[in-house]
This record gives structure tokens, sequence and C-alpha cells, in this order.
């Protein structure tokens, strides 16, 4: 067996030249994965959030690794003429965008079915929650990650090059942000449902994309200390969260990040990973 250690290094794909896209990058799980990005060399990076403070995290981040390596973009994910925007201007400033981590999420959380005890009427989830989750969870990170593989698409239409061959290195990737909650998860129907359909979107995308290049995979966090679990508040994290988990803490939204990164530059990576902390829910 011949061992070369540095293999990986060689086939690393270098960040160096490339542009990505972060959506949710002002916060949490994307403002870690923004930060690990420029850590690692890459070009630049779009930070496209709705928070209002979003040039503001940019400017801090730019001052902090003392180049402008964070382009911010404040809008709303599902605006398909925002996301064109995004595009064209990273194009025009940097180049095509080739990597993409669509992190902007939210929830919106209760039973699928409430029964009034009293009344005997049952109270269902309003289907208007339903729609916004999957807007936001399933639709936009799917069209942002098709919009990156486009945009490699016509690049290498530009310059000439056809199906995308071994011998050439690989031109980007899309790493999709699923849950623990995709398995299934009390209280979750509609945060669960998107989750899961990102699964789907990985797989096809996965054996769509590589014709120009760009790898596709999936990663599924468990409970990240960030907004959005802090949301569910102290008693709850205590009492329903840490005790069914390995390290019974929070995972910290660097670990997740450091996670996202190498699934980004180690080209063997394919599929879904599980960075779970030992997430095993109660029944
Ligand atoms: N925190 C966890 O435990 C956990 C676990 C598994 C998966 N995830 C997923 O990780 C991703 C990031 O979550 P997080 O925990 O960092 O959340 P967070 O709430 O800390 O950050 C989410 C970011 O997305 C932005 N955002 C929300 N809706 C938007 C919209 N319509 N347009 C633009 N920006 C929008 C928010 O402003 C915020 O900055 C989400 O997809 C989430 O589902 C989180």
């Amino acid at each position: 067996m011949t061992t070369n250690g540095d293999t990986w290094k060689r086939n690393r794909l270098d960040l160096s030249k490339k542009v990505a896209v972060v959506t949710g990058g002002a916060r949490g799980i994307g403002e870690a994965t923004g930060y690990e990005l420029a850590r690692e060399g890459i070009k630049a990076v779009a930070v496209v959030d709705v928070a209002a403070d979003v040039a503001d995290f940019a400017a801090e981040g730019n001052a902090h690794f003392k180049r402008d390596v964070f382009v911010p973009f404040r809008g709303d994910v599902t605006d398909s003429a925002f996301r064109k925007r995004v595009f064209t201007e990273m194009q025009k400033q940097h180049g095509p965008v080739s990597i993409c981590v669509p992190a902007a999420g939210i929830t919106k959380d209760r039973l699928a079915v409430r029964l009034n005890k009293e009344t005997g009427q049952s109270d269902v989830y309003p289907e208007e929650d339903f729609r916004r989750v999957m807007e936001i969870d399933l639709t936009a990170p799917i069209y942002w990650a098709i919009d990156t593989i486009a945009s490699v698409a016509e690049d290498r239409a530009r310059r000439g090059l056809k199906r995308w061959d071994p011998s050439e290195p690989i031109e980007g990737c899309v790493i999709f942000i699923g849950s623990v909650s995709s398995a299934g998860n009390k209280g979750q129907i509609s945060y669960a449902t998107a989750k899961a359909g990102l699964e789907g979107a990985q797989a096809t995308l996965a054996a769509e994309a590589m014709f120009y290049g760009v790898r596709s995979a999936i990663i599924h966090p468990g409970y990240t200390d960030t907004q959005m679990v802090a949301a569910l508040g102290r008693d709850f994290i205590s009492e329903h969260i840490l005790p069914h988990t390995q390290l019974r803490r929070l995972i910290s939204p660097s670990e997740i990040a450091h996670a996202i990164v190498f699934m980004i530059q180690n080209s063997a990576v394919s599929g879904q990973l599980w960075v779970d902390a030992g997430w095993h829910p109660a029944v």
C-alpha cells in the first residue's frame, strides 16, 4: 500500500480564487461559516441576510481579516430579483459565485393538531405558516444553490469548457443545511418537512451539477448555540434537549462551520454528514 499523507492537501479545493454566497450570513451558523471561509483564505463571501445590521457585520469582519472579504447584501432570500442582483453584483466585483451555503432559516413550531379538550374542536397547524417555512427553508436554499450552479455553468461556457473532466480542479460546491429534525421531530411539522426535502434536492443536484464540476452535500447539525435555539428557552433546552445528546451541551456554531468548510474543501465528501452531538430524542 502506498501512503501519501499529503494527497488530501493536493486535492483540496483552493478557496483563494473562489467566491461564495452564504445566506443567513449575519448570525449563527451562517456567520461562523463566513468567518471559517475567510480564515481559510476565500477570495470573497456575499453575506446575505434580512438582518438590519448585515453591513455592520461585514465591516467588522473585513476589519478583523484586514481585507475586503465580506460583501453585505440586505434582503429576503425568497425574493428572486434580490437573489439575481446578488449573483450579478458578485460576478461583476469578484467573479462567478461557485460556493453556496444557503443557511438562512426559520422555525414556526407547534403541534400539527391541537385538540381543545373542553369543546372537542381541533386546531390545525396554520397553512400560511407551513407555506412560509417551505419558502424560506426549502425553496429558497434550492434556488440559491441552482443559481450557483448556473453561474459556474455560464462561466465554463465562456471559457469554452464542456463536461467537467477529472483532470480539472473541482469548480465549486453547495452545502445544504439540513437538521436532525429532518428525521422527524415532534412540534416541527413544517421545519422537519423542509429539512427532509433538502435531502432530495441535494441528491438530485449532486447527480446533475457534477457535469459542471460542482459538488453538493448536506450537513445535519444537532442543537447548536444560536438565536434560533436560544428562543426555545433555557429550561426547555436543559430538560428536553441536553439529556438526549452525548455531549450534554449545545454545539457551537463554529463547530458546525468547521465541518461545513471541511465538506467544501475535501472533494471526496458527498451525501450527508450528521454533526449532531449524539442526539437521540426521547420517543
Ligand atoms: N441552531 C440549530 O440548532 C440548528 C440545527 C440544525 C439546523 N440549523 C439550521 O442552520 C441554519 C442557520 O440557523 P441558525 O441556528 O444559525 O439560525 P439563526 O436564527 O441564528 O440565524 C439565521 C439567520 O437567517 C436570517 N434569515 C432568516 N430568514 C431570512 C430571510 N427570509 N431572508 C434572509 N435572511 C433570513 C436571519 O436574519 C439570521 O441572521 C438554518 O437553516 C437552520 O435551520 C440550525
